[in-house]
């Protein structure tokens, strides 16, 4: 997934750091990954650490967290059930009826996130999943993994630029084919993860650990606004979607809003029951460097170690600019 502030590409710089600065084996450490998003992070650690905390809170994180962390065992008569969806008449329900052209015709907004197609197509298989867990036909790893995969599938055909803040006004090439449903990867462990959807600040006093790795968002962006269309799949809940660009409600995070993310971090690392803690920071964030230096070295040992990346590419234009930023891990040790 095209998810901003993916860590997927920074993975190998991310856990050979980490790997270096822990002074113990990885496989005696409780790792927690508390901005988890994709899961990115979490996956590169799944097989080398004796247990993954992955926390977001957003639900569509949660979801597909629940499916590349916690998940740990083969999910039985996988390849059948993913045929079985794949192969569903579309129906008319909530992603047709809120954002689609066809279902918001006679509405006061026109929208064009999906083809009909592909819109009733995801509907149907959405419904599909929550039957068979309410009929008991599939155990909740196995839920979790097939919503994961409806995630990612309809995420490559959704008719948007890169992210759900406004949809295009013509269908594009990769929106116009019909979705293929196919199952998401799905690895096995023997490590019994924990996955929770809760505010950082909150979660942080009720878990323990070695390792906390922080990728919080580092501008105005919120990923509820920016991802309430995967929200919306994911929750399929009754809502009121706003405007033209069917908005959702959502919570807004602390870490997005300057006069409040350094007092916010401050408090989750004094708070930290974690000996070592790892911080992803950009050079564009709206947290400065300084800030975060006198940060860290106040709880602890501190030192920073940085690699010049290729920055997210929201739009043609900025993919042609090939913009590169410089990626920073802060490192501390806590005393
Ligand atoms: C930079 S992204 C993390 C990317 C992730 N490392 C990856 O590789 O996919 C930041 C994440 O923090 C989450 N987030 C923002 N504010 C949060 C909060 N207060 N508590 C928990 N999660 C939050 C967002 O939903 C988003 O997924």
């Amino acid at each position: 997934m095209n998810y901003i502030g993916s860590k997927l590409k920074l993975c190998d710089f991310i856990v050979g750091n980490i790997t270096n600065a822990v002074q113990k084996p990885l496989s005696e450490c409780v790792l927690c990954d508390l901005f988890a998003g994709t899961g990115a992070v979490g996956r590169a650690f799944k097989s080398k650490v004796k247990k993954i905390i992955a926390n977001d809170k957003e639900f569509y994180s949660f979801v597909l967290n629940q499916n590349y962390i916690a998940n740990h065992t083969q999910i039985a008569n996988l390849d059948a059930l993913v045929a079985m969806l794949d192969s569903l008449q579309g129906v008319m329900g909530k992603i047709y009826s809120h954002y689609s052209l066809g279902g918001t015709q006679d509405k006061p907004y026109q929208r064009l996130y999906f083809s009909d197609e592909n819109a009733m197509k995801i509907d149907s298989i959405r419904v599909k999943i929550e039957n068979l867990k309410r009929d008991k036909e599939i155990d909740l790893g196995a839920y979790y993994f097939l919503l994961a995969s409806l995630l990612e599938c309809a995420d490559k055909v959704a008719n948007v630029a890169s992210v759900y803040g406004a949809f295009l006004k013509r269908l594009k090439k990769s929106a116009l084919k019909t979705m293929e449903f196919r199952g998401a990867k799905c690895e096995v462990g023997n490590n019994a993860n924990e996955v929770y959807n809760c505010d950082a600040s909150e979660l942080i006093g009720r878990i323990k650990g070695d390792i906390l790795y922080l990728d919080p968002p580092y501008n105005a962006r919120e990923y509820g606004a920016n991802y309430h269309l995967l929200n919306t799949i994911a929750l399929y809940d009754d809502f009121a979607p706003q405007g033209k660009t069917g908005l959702r409600e959502y919570e807004k995070s602390a870490f997005c809003k300057k006069g409040r993310v350094a007092d916010e971090l401050e408090s989750l690392i004094k708070r930290a029951d974690f000996e070592w803690i790892f911080l992803s920071y950009n050079d564009e964030g709206i947290l400065g460097l300084d800030e975060i230096e006198r940060i860290f070295k106040a709880n602890g040992t501190y030192r920073c170690v940085n690699k010049n990346y290729q920055r997210f590419k929201a739009d043609s234009t900025r993919t042609q600019k090939q913009h590169y930023t410089i990626e920073y891990l802060h490192i501390l040790r806590k005393s």
